[in-house]
């Protein structure tokens, strides 16, 4: 018998991907998505690139304990991985008790329910921003937690919550991965990074600039201590963060209790090397404009990715080619994201 695996948020961006990967490796998936800030077509697309279907995909609020408690007693649930989430930081400092309500509040609806229905597996999605203003990179997973707006705080405090729950059952087993920037798109150009609005984050913005969508990116800062000055990340392929959750569910029985991995590649490329490679694989140099620093902003955050490659004998494959070459193939064969079918791919509407 095939595990079955419950993903919440699998419709999103790094969920839809996840999906793929778990059928492409024998899982039977069901999904739990409300589509606040997603399409019902990436699932047809998740299905036509896996070449089967879903076991199921229910279109509910990861808080609404009933139907989620519904869900669970129609599908022999082995294991969850639980992407549902509000992501955006600035949007989390306008709207905190949003963030709180569908972030912790989706957590504790959710574990209370495995917790009815005696599932005890769970992958859950930090994020790098857990740690902060980071004095020194790079990170690992006992550097200082330092959270600096409501969406981290969130991240964090599901975090403790997650701890104390493996503490009080000692059947638990939890795996928290903190994701430093995933960008890239599935190579099929059917899957990808379709943000609501002016993209907040880099990678998106330099594709719509790059496809005529942007008229040119603002470089927030080229004067951080830096070595051009402009902020450096650990932008990791999304089909490597697909394949580590994978991965991880394969891990989960290693032991029982909490452990907390950071996914990352532990390389660290600058916004200006990352607009240079963008142009490069697309042919569409990206014309941009540096202005004022972004508020919150920090100069670098790169992992120490070496925990997760030591315990599960796994690393990302990708490089910054890849990641551009998949996210400028997404763009340009959906240049306005979901809501029209992809040019020449005969995929689905
Ligand atoms: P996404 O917004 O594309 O996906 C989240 C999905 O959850 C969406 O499909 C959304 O509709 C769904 N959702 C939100 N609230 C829900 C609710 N109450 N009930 C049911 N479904 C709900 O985001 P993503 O980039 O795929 O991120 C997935 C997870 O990874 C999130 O928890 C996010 O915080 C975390 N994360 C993301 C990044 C990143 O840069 N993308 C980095 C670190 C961590
Ligand atoms: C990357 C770099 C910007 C946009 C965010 C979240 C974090 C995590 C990952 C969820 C920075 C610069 C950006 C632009 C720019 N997500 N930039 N012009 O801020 O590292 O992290 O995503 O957990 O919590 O905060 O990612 O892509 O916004 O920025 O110059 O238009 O690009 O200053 O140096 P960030 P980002």
């Amino acid at each position: 018998m095939p595990e079955t695996v419950l993903v919440t948020g699998g419709a999103g961006f790094i969920g839809s991907h996840t999906c793929v990967e778990l059928l492409d490796h024998g899982y039977e998936v069901v999904v739990v998505d409300n589509h606040v800030n997603s399409s019902p077509r990436a699932l047809d697309r998740i299905a036509k690139i896996a070449g089967r279907p879903l076991a199921a995909a229910h279109q509910i609020d990861v808080r609404d304990r009933k139907a989620l408690s519904e869900v669970f007693a129609s599908h022999p649930v082995d294991a969850v991985i639980h992407f549902a989430a509000h992501k955006a930081v600035g949007e989390s400092v306008a709207r905190p008790v949003e963030y709180y309500d569908t972030n912790v509040g989706g957590t504790c609806a959710l574990l209370s329910v495995m917790h009815e229905h005696q599932v005890h597996r769970l992958v859950f999605s930090s994020s790098c921003s857990v740690y902060g203003d980071a004095r020194t990179v790079p990170l690992t997973e006992q550097s200082p937690v330092a959270p600096t707006n409501p969406y981290a705080h969130t991240k964090l405090m599901c975090e403790r919550i997650l701890q104390d729950v493996c503490t009080h059952l000692a059947e638990m087993k939890v795996l928290a991965l903190r994701y430093f920037n995933p960008v890239g798109a599935h190579p099929s150009g059917l899957l990808g990074e379709d943000p609501r609005g002016v993209p907040g984050n880099l990678m998106p913005y330099v594709a719509q600039v790059a496809v005529g969508r942007r008229e040119q990116l603002s470089v927030f800062g080229d004067d951080y201590p830096t070595p051009d000055g402009t902020g450096v990340r650990d932008y990791l392929h999304v089909m490597d963060v697909a394949e580590g959750h994978r991965v991880a569910v394969g891990h989960l029985d290693d032991r029982a209790g909490m452990q907390v991995f950071n996914l990352g590649t532990g390389t660290g490329t600058s916004v200006l090397q990352l607009v240079s490679a963008f142009g490069e694989v697309s042919g569409r140099p990206v014309p941009y404009r540096v202005v004022d620093r972004r508020a919150g902003d920090v100069a670098a955050l790169v992992a120490d990715a070496s925990a997760v490659a030591a315990a599960w004998d796994w690393t990302t494959t990708r490089d910054l080619t890849a990641m551009c070459r998949d996210a400028w193939r997404f763009q340009e064969l959906n240049p306005d994201g979901y809501s029209r079918r992809p040019r020449d791919v005969g995929g689905p509407t």
